[in-house]
């Protein structure tokens, strides 16, 4: 199988601080990896350090196979890597058109007018609202915005920060499914802290505490690991949907 992406015994700093002190993980091509762990283990630290905008103290990063480690934001997007943080970025003043015509027209392969109304078909939510500013969005529907924006540049590399934040569980299943939907095609890095929504499209988890991985393997060993959840990301029960 091969491996998109490689964290080899990654450390990194934010000022003083030692934040990523050991993180080591392969995100499979194609495939659906998701990055758990609690709050402030450093989930959010490792995908920005893949992104350039942390740099690695030590340790390898690998894009198929070439070190990345020490490139800029810009060129590490170049290679392929779309970046899709947690605070859903979307431009407030332009329509949902508009964003995403701005998204499309910023893709590395350049403009392709027909992959905004692909995106609109994939989003029936920004299709009823095309023509209305972004800023008057619910969360939901500027975290699709977000999510559509990331998707229409066709970057083989998704790297998705807690997309199901603050979204009810109608846009969840949504979210679920347009996951689904990229398999196969695309290779995604979820963080994800909702066990359940990790099951529906994860193959593969890695588990981080306190910077440094712990655990990865089988997504679906760890559904069965009531004490690895536990353990790790402090949950009790995975049955049944939230
Ligand atoms: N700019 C910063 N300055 C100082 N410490 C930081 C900074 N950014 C993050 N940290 C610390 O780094 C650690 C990891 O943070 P990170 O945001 O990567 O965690 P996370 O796993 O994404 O958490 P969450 O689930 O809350 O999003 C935390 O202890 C956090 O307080
Ligand atoms: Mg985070």
């Amino acid at each position: 199988m091969k491996h998109v992406l490689e964290l080899d015994g990654v450390h990194a700093n934010i000022g003083q601080f030692q934040i990523l002190q050991g993180v080591s993980f392969r995100v499979p091509e194609h495939q659906v990896t998701v990055l758990m762990g609690r709050n402030g283990a450093g989930k959010t630290t490792t995908l920005r350090t893949i992104m350039g905008y942390v740099r690695p103290r030590a340790g390898h990063i690998r894009m198929n196979g070439a070190a990345i480690g020490d490139l800029s934001t810009h060129q590490i997007a170049r290679r392929g890597i779309a970046y899709l943080p947690e605070e859903n970025h979307v431009f407030h003043r332009l329509t949902v058109a508009e964003n995403l015509q701005m998204a499309d027209r910023r893709a590395r392969d350049g403009h392709h007018p027909e992959r905004v109304e692909r995106m609109m078909d994939l989003f029936g939510d920004l299709r009823r609202a095309w023509c209305r500013p972004a800023g008057s969005l619910s969360g939901g529907q500027k975290q699709m915005l977000a999510m559509a924006s990331a998707l229409i540049s066709e970057q083989p590399v998704l790297l998705i920060d807690e997309p199901s934040k603050g979204l009810s569980p109608g846009y969840v299943h949504r979210l679920v499914e347009i996951l689904q939907g990229l398999k196969g095609s695309r290779t995604v890095l979820l963080v994800e802290q909702n066990v359940w929504l990790a099951g529906q499209v994860a193959d593969t988890f890695v588990m981080l505490d306190d910077g440094r991985t712990v655990l990865s393997g089988n997504m679906q060993e760890l559904l069965q690991r009531e004490d690895w959840q536990q353990q790790f990301l402090g949950v009790h029960a995975t049955r049944g949907e939230r």
